[in-house]
């Protein structure tokens, strides 16, 4: 059952998403070669609280972290342990916050000092799916509109999209109905209106889309070994369009309606 909210409830999920996008933005920052990812946890669970949330990963399933931190072949829910980051690794970070009984999840794809232009590409490729998806978030747009603009935009890169995990609506629940798949047929499925919130999250690969999940029960991974990307954000859909709640700051594309990928930018 899909659930619409109203601007009350919006307003009280904007309030959280500030929290997933303030502590997101400070672990972008604190991701550097040298560092664990159980510190970025730790540094993790620390802002969340700081701000009044509860990191909403801890415990769901049994999961023991308040991020997931996926490295390079990694795709999504690597476990936070002892591993160090290294130059050249691409991280994937996760978060969710719950505050006042609502949650928040995004994610985002950092470079470890300095990457290949391989992986730089995927990584701003995957960005612009996902902003791709949100721009399709219009009030009579169908579901299946958001899966197809991020579908065509990975594959014209020659980009597989993972099948087996999908974006998700999230409000008191951090899975809630529809599955929101990053791939389908534009002008498909339910009707998207004003007050749905969605969790859209692209999942991009360099070689193929299949994936694998490791004997941790969590960590999912490519099954040829190549790069993946991941973002996220939750996003509502208002009478002007779509509202990203997560967003870092006004330079991260503010302005939906407008954006556009990097390369018809500088055609
Ligand atoms: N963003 C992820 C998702 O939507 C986070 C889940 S990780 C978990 O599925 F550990 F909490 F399961
Ligand atoms: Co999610």
């Amino acid at each position: 059952m899909i659930t619409i909210k109203s601007p009350r409830e919006i307003e009280i999920m904007r309030r959280g998403g500030k929290i997933t996008a303030k502590t997101l933005a400070m672990l972008m920052a604190a991701a550097k070669p040298g560092v664990t990812t159980a510190e970025l946890d730790k540094l993790a669970d620390a802002s969340i609280r700081s701000m009044g949330g509860v990191p909403t990963f801890i415990g769901y399933n049994g999961y023991p972290a308040a991020i997931c931190a996926s490295v390079n072949d990694e795709v999504v829910h690597g476990m936070p342990g002892p591993r160090v980051l290294h130059d050249g690794d691409l991280l994937s970070i996760d978060i969710g916050t719950t505050f006042e009984g609502y949650v928040s999840d995004s994610a985002v794809t950092v470079a470890i000092g300095t990457i290949s232009e391989a992986a730089q590409r995927l990584m701003r490729v995957t960005q612009e799916c996902l902003m791709l998806g949100i721009a399709q978030m219009q009030p009579g747009n169908r579901l299946g509109d958001i899966g197809h603009a991020i579908q065509e935009h990975a594959e014209s890169h020659g980009y597989g999209v993972v099948r087996a995990l999908v974006g998700h609506g999230v409000g008191r629940k951090m899975h809630e109905d529809p599955q929101v798949p990053n791939f389908g047929k534009a002008g498909s499925g339910p009707v998207l209106r004003k007050g749905l919130v969605l969790a859209l999250e692209p999942m991009i690969t360099e070689g193929t889309y299949e994936v694998a999940t490791l004997d941790d029960g969590w960590t999912v991974v490519t099954e040829d070994g190549k790069l993946a990307a991941h973002f996220e954000h939750t996003i509502a859909i208002t009478d002007h369009g779509p509202k990203i709640l997560t967003l870092r700051d006004s330079a991260e594309h503010p302005d939906v309606a407008r954006y556009r990928p990097a390369e018809e930018v500088a055609a």
